[in-house]
């Protein structure tokens, strides 16, 4: 897809609408639209582009009528393009395409035909209400359906979903999508997410079972609210909505086999509870007087509260199946799978065997000695599922509305010997697709690197949360401030993170104050200080994707919270702070406010509460800039300014030349946050130094300041150091957790299996894969063309290296940094995506012999020489691919 003939003209693809290709049930007013130039050509960029928009393809290709046609554009704007035609209503569906022209002015062909469709805009489309069995069955999914008669031919059909907690939706026997744990989680009593599916093709002339399984999931009551829009042939129209009470539209309501069914705590089945044909024709519902095997009349129910928005991140499904690489029987009828690596998702279960029989599966993440499951970190969270045969052959069965977070499956009761066939395991979290890819000649690097992704990749669930596993999985804004980058150069996140905004933005009180867990279910609000990563959700999107609308629409909120924030100081120091440079080695570590040893010694909350204010001030006036609001960029920045007054005199201790009590984390935060005046810099860089040293290059830092601590000493020419650091194999290091058998990171520097906060499978020291990317590789955004319109290549070949792949997909397209050392010095491949253009540093190039594909810098197309800086040359690439050699 991103290869190209490097003669041939320029083609225009991967045409999205607000991140999505062809996205149906959109309700964002202005759809954003982007596409991308492919071409070989160096210094290939867009001058002009053309849009065309129009309600049937046929009218696209006559170009008559058209909804909207930009004419020629003179712009290089080829991302982030809003929707300038008529007002959109709901339902509609718009067909576009797009043509642009080239650097030397020549028009392309226009692109393939793409489209959207609008959902559901004005609560007055909803002609459904909510429905449910208001008795319960406690803990018992609910099982809904209403039969539809079709007589004529259908042309479209829509279905338009939210079950609370979670549902499954399904139309004549079938599943409906392929989403798991669906609708996202949000607090419902503020938002409720609805999903739009093309049902068309599933439903039949004659009779129709439209039926939807519905379970607690993260609400309680299961609840219902479902709308199938029709439109046929003769073009007439029909709409079938839940709706309580009785009547001829009336929706029934049952119980079935799934018994019990937690997040946390798992699910029990009984398959010899099921109904076969209860979701098909085949299978007669009894007449509303006959409540033969449960059916009942469904009854309104209280609508959750919120709004109801549509679903515009990728979904939970199931994105892998694994099968375990191991089995063992540690005691007899007691089979214990591996699946050789850490996750989230469950097990699917294949079995077979007398009728009755009872299976039980416990999830774990760590062993006994003597190899059975130890659940003891999963704290109050059971993990088990159980599953009971009907007895009729082979019965393969999996869980609908629990996840689990593990590595072993504990299987009991098994009816035959223990194969590895009995289970295969299902890998399931958001769909989001993968971002960047890092390798290096380092082994120790890329295992470090996989188990960071791993990580991140198990807690990617519609909410980003700390632990897929324990009685907690809960969006941590603290951890989130450091993982965010990561997850960005790791996952295309647009979607996901714009979703997740939108839920910290439900936790914002009148006073500006956030919550420490979104959606807010954990710790307290206001959220400690720490959480910067409010701000991030915006800003980071903005430098990586040039996304401006998450800045506007939250711009308010971001002033409302770090005016909190300053509310809460005084003589510019913030009183509060909870957690700080949360969880460091042991050794560096007190009881702090929940006793459980996992706040810092040495670094004072405050010190990490006002730096967090200066940070988030100084955001803020980066973003009224973005926006062109000078006034509050100069409110913002004077706060800073203040701010940093503060902390400059509070924390800087001149005697020993650091910050705080001169540890790694105060002097490495300060240094980050850009906080220590030029004159000071030298000493806290060699403090910091020394330091690391002294604890044999080791860290000493907790969640947050283990990011910076990396960062600072790569900003400050020692990458040498932080290497070492990465690489560290003994005790507190990333290796070190490898080398105990992690294949996820760990909670805790420390290696513990007890009762204790001690999670394996948790992102926040996760950030050392950011810096993998951003000074390994060495590539970074550029916040002054954002979206990496322009961006940087900066990577520091470090000893101990002989080789770097670094490749990250931008808005334009695939970036790739690709070094390996030569026996005289260094080869570099680069690649800028067409319409982009990087800043080139590099290495070790000054007074050295530098060619680009053979010839000298003065003569390489697309390459101009900008500046030395210390022993680098910078260059200003346009796009294209280069070999760079440097001897
Ligand atoms: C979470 C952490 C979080 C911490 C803050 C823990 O329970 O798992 O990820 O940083 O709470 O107190």
């Amino acid at each position: 897809m991103w290869a190209a003939d490097a003669s041939g003209p320029v083609q225009v693809d991967d045409l999205r609408c607000e991140y999505a290709v062809n996205p149906i049930g959109l309700d964002v007013p202005a759809p954003r639209l982007s596409w991308r130039l492919i071409s070989g050509r160096r210094g290939e960029r867009q001058t002009a582009y053309q849009i065309q928009a129009a309600t049937t393809p046929d009218h696209l290709q006559s170009g008559r009528p058209l909804l909207w046609d930009t004419g020629r554009i003179i712009s290089d704007r080829s991302v982030q393009v809003a929707y300038g035609g008529p007002r959109l209503k709901s339902r509609q569906k718009v067909y576009w395409r797009v043509r642009v022209w080239d650097k030397d002015g020549r028009p392309t062909p226009y692109s393939a035909l793409a489209h959207w469709e609008m959902g559901l805009l004005d609560p007055a489309d909803w002609k459904a209400g909510w429905i449910g069995y208001p008795e319960g069955w406690p803990g018992r999914p609910l099982y809904f359906r209403r039969d539809l008669r079709i007589t004529k031919e259908v042309r479209q059909a829509r279905a338009y979903v939210a079950g609370l907690g979670y549902y499954e939706l399904r139309i004549n026997g079938q599943r409906v999508g392929d989403h798991v744990l669906d609708p996202g989680w949000t607090d419902y009593s503020k938002r409720v997410l609805y999903v739009t599916y093309d049902v068309g093709g599933m439903l039949r002339q004659g009779n129709n079972a439209i039926a939807a399984v519905v379970g607690q999931g993260r609400y309680g009551m299961p609840k219902l609210l479902l709308q199938v829009e029709v439109q046929y042939a003769d073009r007439t129209a029909e709409t079938i909505y839940t709706r309580g009470g009785h009547g001829a539209m009336s929706w029934r309501v049952t119980s079935g086999p799934i018994l019990a069914s937690s997040v946390f705590d798992g699910e029990t089945y009984d398959a010899r509870l099921e109904k076969p044909g209860w979701d098909s024709p085949e299978g007669k519902l009894p007449p509303p007087s006959d409540r033969t095997e449960g059916w009942t009349t469904a009854v309104p129910v209280e609508p959750p509260g919120g709004r109801l928005i549509a679903q515009k991140l990728e979904p939970i499904r199931v994105v892998q199946t694994l099968s375990p690489v191991k089995l063992s029987e540690p005691k007899p009828g007691l089979a214990v799978y591996d699946t050789g690596q850490n996750l989230a998702g469950w097990a699917e279960l294949r079995v077979s065997g007398p009728r009755g029989t009872r299976v039980t599966l416990r999830f774990a993440e760590n062993l006994y000695p003597d190899g059975t499951v130890n659940q003891e970190n999963l704290r109050k969270a059971a993990a088990t599922d159980v599953y009971i045969l009907k007895g009729e052959g082979l019965e393969i069965w999996e869980p609908k509305f629990t996840y689990h977070g593990f590595r072993y499956v504990q299987v009991e009761g098994l009816p035959q010997r223990p194969t590895l066939d009995h289970i295969q395991i299902k890998v399931v979290r958001s769909a989001v697709e993968a971002a960047g890819k890092l390798e290096t000649s380092n082994d120790l690097i890329n295992r470090i690197q996989k188990m960071v992704w791993w990580t991140e990749a198990s807690n990617l669930h519609s909410v980003p949360t700390d632990c897929p596993q324990r009685d907690e999985r809960q969006g941590w804004m603290n951890d989130l401030t450091v993982r965010l980058e990561e997850m960005i150069l790791n996952f295309e996140v647009p979607r996901f993170l714009t979703k997740f905004l939108d839920d910290v933005r439900d936790t914002q009180q009148a006073d500006g104050a956030i919550a420490d867990t979104v959606p807010f279910r954990w710790g307290q609000r206001p959220a400690d200080p720490v959480s910067a990563s409010f701000l991030l959700l915006a800003w980071l999107p903005y430098e990586y994707y040039d996304d401006t609308r998450l800045i506007q629409e939250h711009f308010d909120a971001f002033k409302a919270w770090v005016d909190f924030l300053w509310s809460k100081t005084q003589n510019g120091i913030v009183t509060y702070g909870y957690y700080g440079d949360w969880s460091p080695p042991r050794a560096f570590a007190v009881g702090g406010l929940l006793g459980i040893g996992a706040n810092s010694k040495d670094t004072p909350e405050r010190l990490m509460s006002t730096g967090y204010l200066y940070y988030s001030a100084r955001i803020t006036a980066h973003m009224a800039s973005a926006l062109q609001r000078p006034k509050e960029r100069a409110r913002y920045e004077e706060i800073a300014r203040r701010v940093a007054e503060a902390f400059q005199r509070e924390y800087w201790n001149e005697k020993v030349g650091g910050y705080g009590a001169n540890n790694q984390a105060a002097n490495s935060f300060a240094l980050y946050l850009g906080l220590v005046p030029k004159e000071r810099v030298p000493r806290v860089v060699e403090n910091l130094v020394k330091d690391v040293e002294s604890n044999g290059f080791h860290l000493t830092t907790g969640n947050l300041c283990t990011k910076y601590l990396l960062e600072a000493l790569s900003e400050h020419g020692r990458s040498d150091v932080a290497y070492r650091i990465a690489t560290q194999t003994t005790y507190p290091s990333w290796g070190y957790m490898l080398d105990n058998g992690a294949t996820t990171l760990w909670e805790r520097w420390e290696h513990m299996t007890g009762g204790q906060m001690n999670s394996h499978n948790h992102p926040m020291m996760g950030s050392v894969s950011a810096w993998f990317y951003r000074h390994l590789a060495g590539i970074q955004p550029d916040p002054e063309a954002p979206g990496f319109r322009r961006f940087l290549l900066k990577p520091q070949p470090v000893e101990g290296l002989d080789w770097v792949l670094g490749e990250w997909r931008s808005p334009y397209g695939l970036i790739r940094s690709s070094w390996r050392r030569t026996e005289k010095g260094l080869a570099w491949e680069v690649v800028v995506p067409p319409n982009s253009a990087a800043e080139v540093w590099l290495p070790a190039a000054r007074g050295k012999r530098v060619t680009e594909s053979g010839r000298k810098l003065e003569q390489a197309e697309g390459v101009r020489r900008l500046k030395e800086h210390g022993d680098a040359l910078v260059l200003e690439v346009s796009s294209g691919s280069y070999e760079f050699t440097i001897e």
